[in-house]
């Protein structure tokens, strides 16, 4: 068996698309532009080119994007000051801090201070519980980008998750617990294996979908996979080139070549998950902005 590529540029490009309608939509009926506000700290080059991205896709389907970049040593006060600014600002619909943020600054405190209706990353703990009870409350709060992501790539490949095995790698805030509400929303049944999980092979070879969410270069391998099974891949990891030492590559959690050999599908990297987070993230705000305005 090869896998089909589960191709995330063709499907984020799709999500753009219809978020792009929906800002139209947005713009003609209050004639004001959906606004994101995306709160960088410090000088982490990878969260610079995440952010760079955002803003600028943002800005492709008519959103109006705040960066507010700020430097590593401001306090944690200085930044729930402008958390504050930014929730009382009619003209911001979302607001993004980006994580990791510096170790002197408590990013559940920060994170806490966003107003859970401009929340469009869903890590606030009332967005958390939302999803977590489910139901109408899991439509009406802001369901975390990348689960959200992978999940709308799932549903290509798998349209009904109804009692399938899913194993997630990874227990993260931003994927591995999330990713596990939404699923269990779906019917699946749902194991999260960890770093303290024992044999942890034997527990994804029973996946009939795989998420790897750890940030492990490579650690998936074919005898970790069931034959058939759809792989998502949420690792990009910046290693050495081995054809050429002096360069780095991206790779995933998931050794692409070896799984792709007995998968159904698996998610690339890059052009995977990655460009489904940055689409959801712009769904989210579309969505923020909307409920702010519907009266
Ligand atoms: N850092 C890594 N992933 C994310 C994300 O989805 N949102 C934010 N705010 N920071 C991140």
């Amino acid at each position: 068996m090869t896998a089909t590529i589960i191709d995330g540029k063709i499907i984020a490009a799709e999500v753009r698309a219809e978020t792009k309608q929906e800002v139209e939509k947005f713009v003609g009926l209050y004639k004001i532009n959906p606004c994101l506000a995306v709160v960088l700290v410090g000088e982490n080059p990878a969260s610079q080119v995440y952010v760079r991205t955002k803003s600028k896709m943002a800005k492709e389907i008519g959103m109006d994007v705040e960066d507010h970049i700020k430097d590593t040593n401001i306090s944690e006060q200085e930044l729930i000051d402008l958390i504050s600014q930014l929730n009382n600002d009619k003209k911001v619909n979302g607001i993004l801090v980006q994580l990791p943020l510096p170790e002197h600054i408590d990013s559940r405190v920060i994170i806490d201070a966003i107003d859970p209706i401009k929340d469009v990353d869903g890590f606030h703990a009332l967005n958390v519980g939302r999803n977590s009870i489910g139901g109408d409350l899991l439509k009406k709060s802001f369901v975390p980008c990348t689960p959200l992501g992978c999940y709308l790539m799932l549903k290509k490949s798998i349209p009904n998750l109804v009692g399938m095995h899913a194993v997630i790698i990874g227990r993260s805030n931003i994927v591995g617990k999330p990713m596990a509400q939404l699923l269990l929303e779906e019917s699946c049944t749902v194991t999260t294996v960890h770093s303290k999980t024992k044999d942890i092979e034997a527990i994804t070879k029973q996946a009939d979908i795989l998420v790897a969410a750890v940030g492990r270069p490579l650690i998936v391998k074919a005898n970790w996979v069931k034959p058939g099974a759809v792989v998502i891949d949420v690792g990009i990891n910046r290693v050495e080139n081995p054809e050429d030492k002096s360069k780095t590559m991206l790779v995933g959690d998931v050794d692409y070549t070896d799984v792709a050999r007995i998968a159904a599908a698996i998610t690339p990297v890059p052009g995977g998950v990655g460009p489904m987070t940055i689409a959801c993230l712009l769904r989210n705000t579309i969505k923020a902005a909307f409920s702010q305005n519907q009266k």
